[in-house]
């Protein structure tokens, strides 16, 4: 098995540019990596991302929202991410299981143990190695962003909140398995911490490095 990665964070964290900045850090090692995200990341996935987050379907309902998300989910597992995982692959994904515990759970309320068993599903029980959490305040997060362009953008700034309140409650309660990091901080800082820790699970990266494939 490879190795498998989520980055998380709630709007305008940054994360979509931090995982690039690591594929792309991951390429010039020479490991073999794959970045994908969620919702998305297959032809289904991607219909159903543009369902989610269309302005005007604001009449989802948060069980139907779990489902789609689900749906979207068990395609890329199967698809990409289980596949890749298999052939030892280094596998980013851009939001994952923990993405539904906090919107789903903490923001819309719905029932935890009742999420938990549909991500198991969706992923046949399929767990990162390591979750990147990118901790934004919603203020600072919603200002990052040029216009609130989607359904979970205009949520109000409790639900956002909420959001926050679940990641950071996740990660405290397995610190071994989440990196928490200063969103605020400069962009090349955080590439950096993301390296520290990621290199560490890498056991043979330095012979990677020292004999550069072709
Ligand atoms: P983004 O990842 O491009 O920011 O957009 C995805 C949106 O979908 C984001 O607002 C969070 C939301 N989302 C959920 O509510 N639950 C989930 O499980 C996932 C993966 C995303």
């Amino acid at each position: 098995m490879g190795l498998f990665i989520t980055f998380e964070g709630g709007e305008g964290c940054g994360k979509s540019t931090q995982s690039r900045l690591l594929l792309k850090k991951l390429e010039q090692q020479n490991v073999p990596v794959v970045l994908t995200h969620e919702p998305g990341g297959t032809a289904l996935g991607n219909e159903l991302r543009k369902t989610l987050k269309r302005k005007r379907d604001s009449s989802i309902s948060p069980q139907a929202e779990l489902f789609l998300l689900a749906a979207s989910r068990a395609q890329l597992v199967a698809e990409v991410i289980r596949p890749a995982l298999e052939e030892g692959k280094v596998v980013l994904c851009d939001r994952f299981t923990h993405s539904t515990m906090v919107y789903q759970g903490y923001g819309r309320g719905l029932d935890f143990t009742a999420i938990k068993m549909v991500n198991n599903m969706a992923t046949k029980n399929l767990n990162p190695d390591l979750i990147i959490l990118l901790d934004i305040s919603p203020e600072q997060g919603l200002a990052r962003k040029q216009s609130l362009k989607d359904r979970f953008e205009l949520e109000g700034l409790s639900f956002h909140r909420r959001v926050r309140e679940g990641y950071l409650k996740m990660a405290a309660a397995e610190p071994d398995r989440w990196l928490v990091i200063d969103a605020s901080l400069p962009k090349r800082k955080i590439a950096e911490i993301i390296w520290d820790r990621v290199s560490q699970l890498l056991p043979n990266l330095s012979l990677r490095t020292e004999f550069p494939l072709p």
